[in-house]
């Protein structure tokens, strides 16, 4: 990319530093945790966040901080840093090479710079509204596919009744709808493949800011369609929307409709 922001060059900076430390924990014998919500935490988790943290406050003392494991840090700001160490931290503790971290900036509800990184694959994604988005400095778009050849990933939310609307989307949208549905554990993988025309939708049912803010930014400038589950508008941070190629979005908002009824069942 051209002209890029100093606040996308500090995220890129941080990102390829705390990717540095995934790569020297992933495939070892890390110490792992779990969260009161019985979430995984690892070592990795904590040091990846403590230095994107600090590379970020020595350019943006005044931003507001929002970090997985560290909650806020300041909040006087209109600029917001949202900040997932690892995401699909699971996978990482268990070697498999699929997650990322991911940093993302916000201005008063508007995402302008996203970033997200896998160390393992080496993949730098990243996006500056209104500059497109790149992978390894390369612009990537979505795909063209329709729904019949479709993959779709579907994301969980915090409530049970969001728990259940995901299984049963998992479960009636491959047989009805498009060709097939995966997992593949890290939200912010999942939409950055979004953009990157590896897969065609993703689904989020109510996870956090960090988890998406990246990703969203990366498929709206990758020329794809974010709205919400009804397919009206969507505004950050709003966590119930339909991410897609936009070219059968219309129909996945219906047939999503279409299964919302069943959870009434
Ligand atoms: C997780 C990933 C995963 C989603 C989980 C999240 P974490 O984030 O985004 O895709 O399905 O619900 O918690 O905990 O690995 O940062
Ligand atoms: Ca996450
Ligand atoms: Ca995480």
């Amino acid at each position: 990319m051209q002209n890029k922001s100093k606040e996308l060059e500090v995220a890129i900076q941080a990102a390829q530093e705390a990717g540095k430390i995934l790569e020297k924990y992933f495939e070892t014998e890390i110490l792992k945790e779990f969260k009161e919500d019985n979430s995984l935490v690892t070592l990795a988790d904590r040091e990846s966040e403590e230095i994107i943290k600090k590379i970020i406050c020595e350019v943006y003392p005044n931003y507001c901080i929002l970090g997985e494991e560290t909650g806020y840090t300041n909040n006087k700001s209109d600029y917001t840093w949202h900040i997932d160490p690892i995401d699909g931290t699971r996978n990482f503790a268990n070697g498999l090479p699929f997650f990322a971290l991911s940093i993302a900036l916000e201005r008063k509800n508007k995402i302008i710079v996203g970033v997200v990184y896998n160390p393992v694959t080496r993949s730098l994604f990243y996006a500056e509204a209104g500059k497109g988005a790149y992978l390894n400095d390369k612009r990537i778009f979505v795909s063209k596919d329709g729904k019949d050849h479709a993959i779709i990933t579907v994301d969980p939310g915090k409530k049970d009744e969001d728990k259940k609307f995901r299984r049963i989307l998992q479960h009636n949208l491959p047989a009805t709808f498009v060709c097939s549905i995966r997992d593949l554990g890290s939200t912010a993988v999942e939409l950055a493949y979004v953009a990157r025309g590896g897969l065609e939708a993703n689904i989020q049912l109510g996870l956090e800011t960090y988890d998406f803010a990246a990703g969203t930014l990366l498929v709206q400038e990758a020329g794809g369609k974010i709205t919400k589950l009804d397919g009206s508008p969507w505004v950050f941070p709003e966590n119930k929307f339909i991410a897609s190629n936009g070219v059968f979005h219309d129909l996945l908002v219906a047939e999503v409709k279409k299964q919302k009824a069943k959870l009434k069942i």
